[in-house]
């Protein structure tokens, strides 16, 4: 049984406060209500807020990630944080590939490799994104887009290593845009994304990876979406930062 997986990545939102008053909120909510569902739910938010965010989910049900590493351990890097500083504070999940990092900070296959591999060297669970542009799936390449994505990066770890990993699928035109992959278009991707991990892999790893879709999920369209038979959950942006939208998507 693949394991149902929730995001919510805050990217650069949310103060000190917003950000403690929302996680006790969910918190309470999820217990007082005892909110049916059968998803891991995980919060990403700013780097200053990881710690006590991780302190007050200590013991509950909900867990913490970071939206970035830097691929290097320690050193003259101004302005940039590392796993090990992480690790250090109890953060054991970190967010990999997202097309912002790719767009706004030049994040590339070969940068995003060294990522994995610190990544991997602290134990930290992974969730890599992939995803095309418009004019990829304009030009009918988005199959091999991916495909390449994950051969020039996550295809050069080891089979025990795919353990740390889960993937979302996250079509770049989808994000932030209101725009969404239909179910029928995020299933074919995920499937074939499956297929991937069957090839390079084998069965067992396939059928175990969790693949989240990610890109304009909203409390209207997630239920349809995460009916899909190779979609294991999402990664949600803005609609995770309203709690009644974030709740309906966690029932959903
Ligand atoms: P969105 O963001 O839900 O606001 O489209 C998703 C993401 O960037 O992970």
């Amino acid at each position: 049984m693949r394991e149902k997986i929730l995001i919510a990545n805050w990217k650069m939102n949310y103060d000190f406060y917003e950000t403690t008053s929302f996680i006790r909120n969910l918190l309470k909510v999820l217990f007082d209500k005892k909110i049916n569902h059968n998803k891991k739910i995980i919060i990403a938010p700013s780097f200053p807020f990881l710690h006590i965010s991780n302190q007050i989910s200590q013991g509950t049900t909900l867990s913490i990630a970071s939206q970035n590493i830097h691929q290097k351990n320690k050193g003259a890097y101004t302005g940039e944080v590392s796993a090990e500083m992480l690790k250090s504070i109890g953060i054991k999940k970190v967010l990999l590939g997202h097309s912002e990092r790719k767009i706004h900070f030049f994040e590339n296959n070969c940068i995003l490799l060294k990522k994995i591999k610190i990544a991997l060297k602290y134990n930290f669970h992974i969730i890599f994104c992939v995803g095309e542009t418009i004019t990829d799936r304009k030009k009918n390449i988005h199959f091999s887009v991916v495909k390449n994505q994950l051969k020039d990066t996550v295809f050069h770890c080891s089979l025990d290593e795919m353990n740390y990993f889960s993937i979302a699928y996250e079509p770049v035109w989808a994000i932030g845009t209101g725009l969404t992959a239909s179910p029928k278009e995020a299933q074919d991707m995920h499937k074939f994304i499956r297929l991937l991990f069957m090839e390079q892999y084998g069965k067992k790893v396939s059928d175990k990876i969790s693949i989240l879709y990610g890109g304009s999920v909203n409390d209207i369209n997630a239920k349809e979406i995460f009916s899909q038979e190779d979609i294991d959950g999402g990664l949600i942006g803005n609609s995770s930062l309203d709690m009644n939208k974030f709740l309906k998507i966690i029932k959903s």
